[in-house]
C-alpha cells in the first residue's frame, strides 16, 4: 500500500497516529537543520517535518530534495507548536513527523513554479501536465466531473438513455467548416467530425429510442474565441412527443441539480423568457447580459422630422434610430470614443454619434441640430442627468442593434459593471427567425440548422415565400451574456424538410447524396421530436468563475487550435499520405 491518507485529510482528531502519504514536494524550508516541506497530492498540502534529531537518516535525505520530487513519507501526525499553525490550510492544525522518507521519482526543476499564478499561457500549455498540478486545474477539473455525474445521474432518473454516435460521420451543417478524416479503404472519400450529433440523435427518435442524451464530443472547424474550442463538449439531449414547454422544465431541473450539486446554489425556476426581437430590440444581442440594464432605446418618433440628415435618413430609409444611456460615463476620454467608433464602424455602422453631459451642458458635434422638442423627448426617453454619455445608432435595423449590442457590452467591461459580481442570469430566448438571408452568398440559410420547424402559424409565410417574418420553434438559454444551450422542435415530415432543404438552395439530387437516409427516415413514421445541446465546457467555464474556455479542458488547444504539448497538428509520414492516396501542396510561403 502506498498510502494511508490523502494530503487533505488529517485534523486534530488524528494526532498520535500512525501514517503514510505520497505526493510532490511542493515547497520546502529548511531552519538549519530541522527542515519543513509541503506535501501535495490532488486534494492539498500536509506540511511534513523533518528531526535529525529524530529520524536522522530521514533528515539526511530531505536535504537533497528539490520542488517536484515524488515522495512517500510515513511517521506520526502531531499538533503544530502553538502559534504557528495554518488557519488557511485545512490540515494547517497539524504536521507529520517524518520517520520515513522514500524518494519515488526525481524530477528536473520545472520551468515555472506550481504553487503560483503564471501568465505565459503558451508555456502552461506547452507542460499542461505540469499545469495540471496547480490546485485551481484541480479543482476545475473536480467541479466538471462533479457536473457530467450530476447531469448524468438526473437524466438518466427522467428516463434518458445515453447512447454514443459514430465519430467518424458525414458532413452535418452545423454553420462551421468540418474536420475531414481521408478514408484508406475508399481513396478520395472523406468522413467528417460532427460538429454535433444532430441527425443521428434525431435517426435515434425515428428508431423509436424515444429519449436520448450524450456527454457528445463535437468538432467545429472556426475561429477561436475565448469561449470557443474545435474540440468541445455538449450535454447533447433528444426527445419524441416532446414540446418546447417539456424541454424548459427539464433543462431548468437539469441546471438547478448542477448548481445545487457543485456550487450549492439554489437557482431560481422558472427561466425568464425574451422573443428574440424583444433581445435584439432592448439589448442588441441574442445572448443579452441583462445583469445591467443600459438598454436600447428606440428615438424614431423623436427624429422622423429632424433637422439632422442622418437621422432622418435612416428614418425616411427604413432604418431605425436608437441611443443606449452609459450613466457615469461622460469622462470617457477621445481614446475611447475613438476606439468605440472603430468598433461600430467595424460591425457595419457609418458612424457613432455621442452626447457627454458635463456641467450642465450637452457636449456634441450634433446637438446644434436639435430642436428643443428633440432634446424634451430625448431627456425623457433615454433619463439624461449630469455625467451621462449618450451613444447614437443610426441604420438598418439589425445594424444597429448589432452595434449598440456590442458598444453597450464594451463600455459595460470599460467601466466594469459586472465585476465582482455574483448574480446568475437565466433566460430563454425564444421565436427565432427560422432563415436569414445572406448577402455575400446572395442566398437564405438556417439560422438554427436546416431541421428546425418553422412555428406553426407561421407556415403559410414560408409557403409565400415571406422568409424573413418566419418564426422558429427554436430557443437558447443564456446565462449571464454567454449562449450555454440551444435547440428546437425538429422537421418530422419528408414533405416540409424537402421543402426546407428547397427554401436553402439544396437542389434534389444533393438533398439525396447529403440529406437521403434522413428524408428516407421521416418516410417510416417519425414521431414528433425535439432537442437541445448544452454546452458543456461554458457552463463549467461560469460554474468555475473563469473567462477562458482552456482553464475548463484538459488537453486544450491554443487559439490558433495548436496542441503545445504534443506539437499537434504535425506532419504526417510520406507511407501514411500515399496510403490515403493524399499529395500536400506545399503553399509559397
Ligand atoms: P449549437 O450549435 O447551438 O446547437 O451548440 C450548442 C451549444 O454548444 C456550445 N458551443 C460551443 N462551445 C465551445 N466551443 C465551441 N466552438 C462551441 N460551439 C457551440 C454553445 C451552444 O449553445 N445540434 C444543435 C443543438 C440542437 O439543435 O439540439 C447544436 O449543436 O454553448
Ligand atoms: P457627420 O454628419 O457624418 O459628420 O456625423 C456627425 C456625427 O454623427 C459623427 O459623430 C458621426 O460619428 C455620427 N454618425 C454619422 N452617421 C451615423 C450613423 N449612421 N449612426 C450613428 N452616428 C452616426
Amino acid at each position: 500500500m502506498y498510502r494511508t491518507h490523502d494530503c487533505n485529510a488529517l485534523r486534530p482528531a488524528d494526532i498520535g497516529k500512525t501514517v503514510t502519504l505520497c505526493g510532490w514536494l511542493n515547497s520546502r524550508r529548511d531552519h538549519g537543520g530541522v527542515i519543513f516541506i509541503d506535501l501535495r497530492d490532488r486534494e492539498g498540502l500536509t506540511q511534513v517535518v523533518f528531526r535529525p534529531e529524530e529520524h536522522a537518516e530521514a533528515a539526511a535525505a530531505a536535504h537533497g530534495l528539490r520542488g517536484e520530487d515524488v515522495l512517500q513519507v510515513s511517521g506520526v501526525v502531531a499538533a503544530r507548536l502553538p502559534g504557528t499553525e495554518n488557519p488557511k490550510l485545512a490540515t494547517g492544525a497539524i504536521e507529520l513527523v517524518a520517520g520515513d522518507l522514500t524518494i519515488l521519482n526525481k524530477a528536473d526543476v520545472p520551468p515555472f513554479p506550481i504553487d503560483e499564478e503564471i501568465a505565459n499561457e503558451d508555456l502552461r500549455l506547452t507542460y499542461r501536465f505540469l499545469d495540471l498540478r496547480r490546485p485551481r486545474m484541480a479543482r476545475n477539473l473536480k467541479l466538471r466531473h462533479r457536473v457530467v455525474k450530476t447531469a448524468r445521474d438526473f437524466l438518466d432518473e427522467a428516463g434518458y438513455l445515453e447512447i454514443e454516435t459514430p465519430i467518424l460521420s458525414k458532413s452535418t451543417p452545423e454553420g462551421a467548416r468540418d474536420f475531414l478524416v481521408p478514408s484508406r479503404l475508399a481513396p478520395g472519400l472523406f468522413y467528417a467530425l460532427p460538429q454535433a450529433p444532430q441527425q443521428y440523435k434525431q435517426l435515434l427518435m425515428v428508431g423509436g429510442l424515444e429519449k436520448y442524451f450524450q456527454i457528445a464530443k463535437c468538432f467545429r472547424d472556426e475561429d477561436l474565441r475565448a469561449d470557443r474550442q474545435p474540440e468541445f463538449s455538449q450535454i447533447d439531449i433528444e426527445a419524441a412527443f416532446i414540446t418546447p414547454e417539456d424541454i424548459f422544465s427539464l433543462i431548468e431541473g437539469l441546471f438547478r441539480r448542477v448548481f445545487q450539486a457543485a456550487r450549492g446554489i439554489d437557482l431560481p425556476t422558472p427561466f425568464p423568457r425574451m422573443t428574440y426581437d424583444e433581445a435584439m430590440n432592448r439589448y442588441g444581442s441574442d445572448k443579452p447580459d441583462t445583469r445591467f440594464a443600459m438598454e436600447l432605446r428606440d428615438l424614431g418618433d423623436v427624429f422622423a422630422a429632424s433637422d439632422f440628415k442622418v437621422f432622418k435618413g435612416a428614418l425616411a430609409g427604413g432604418g431605425v434610430v436608437k441611443a443606449i444611456n452609459a450613466k457615469g460615463f461622460a469622462g470617457v476620454t477621445t481614446g475611447q470614443i475613438e476606439e468605440l467608433t472603430a468598433m461600430a464602424k467595424l460591425h457595419g455602422a457609418k458612424g457613432l454619434a455621442f452626447i457627454k453631459v458635463e456641467k450642465g451642458e450637452w457636449k456634441s458635434p450634433i446637438v446644434k441640430f436639435f430642436s428643443e422638442q428633440e432634446k424634451q423627448s430625448l431627456r425623457e426617453r433615454l433619463g439624461i442627468e449630469e455625467g451621462d454619455l449618450i451613444l447614437f445608432g443610426a441604420d438598418k435595423w439589425e445594424t444597429v442593434c448589432n452595434v449598440l449590442g456590442r458598444i453597450r457590452l464594451r463600455v459595460a467591461e470599460i467601466q466594469r459593471l459586472t465585476a465582482g459580481m455574483e448574480a446568475l442570469h437565466f433566460l430563454w430566448v425564444v421565436d427565432f427567425p427560422l432563415l436569414a438571408f445572406s448577402e455575400e452568398e446572395n442566398k437564405w440559410n438556417a439560422v438554427h440548422h436546416p431541421f428546425t420547424r418553422p412555428l406553426a402559424e407561421d407556415l403559410p409565410l414560408l409557403e409565400r415565400g415571406e422568409f424573413s417574418r418566419v418564426r422558429a420553434q427554436a430557443y437558447d438559454v443564456v446565462l449571464n451574456g454567454v449562449e450555454v444551450g440551444g435547440g428546437s422542435i425538429r422537421i418530422h415530415e419528408q414533405a416540409l424538410q424537402a421543402r426546407m432543404f428547397e427554401v436553402l438552395g439544396v437542389t434534389r439530387e444533393q438533398q439525396q447524396t447529403m440529406f437521403g437516409h434522413l428524408l428516407r427516415a421521416f418516410s417510416f413514421g417519425a414521431p414528433p421530436h425535439g432537442g437541445v445541446a448544452l454546452g458543456l465546457d461554458r457552463i463549467i467555464m461560469l460554474l468555475c468563475g473563469t473567462e477562458n474556455i482552456r482553464d475548463v479542458i484538459a488537453f486544450p488547444k491554443n487559439n490558433r487550435g495548436m496542441d503545445l504539448m504534443s506539437q499537434s497538428p504535425s506532419e504526417v509520414d510520406f507511407k501514411q499520405l500515399r496510403e490515403l492516396a493524399i499529395q500536400v501542396v506545399k503553399k509559397n510561403p
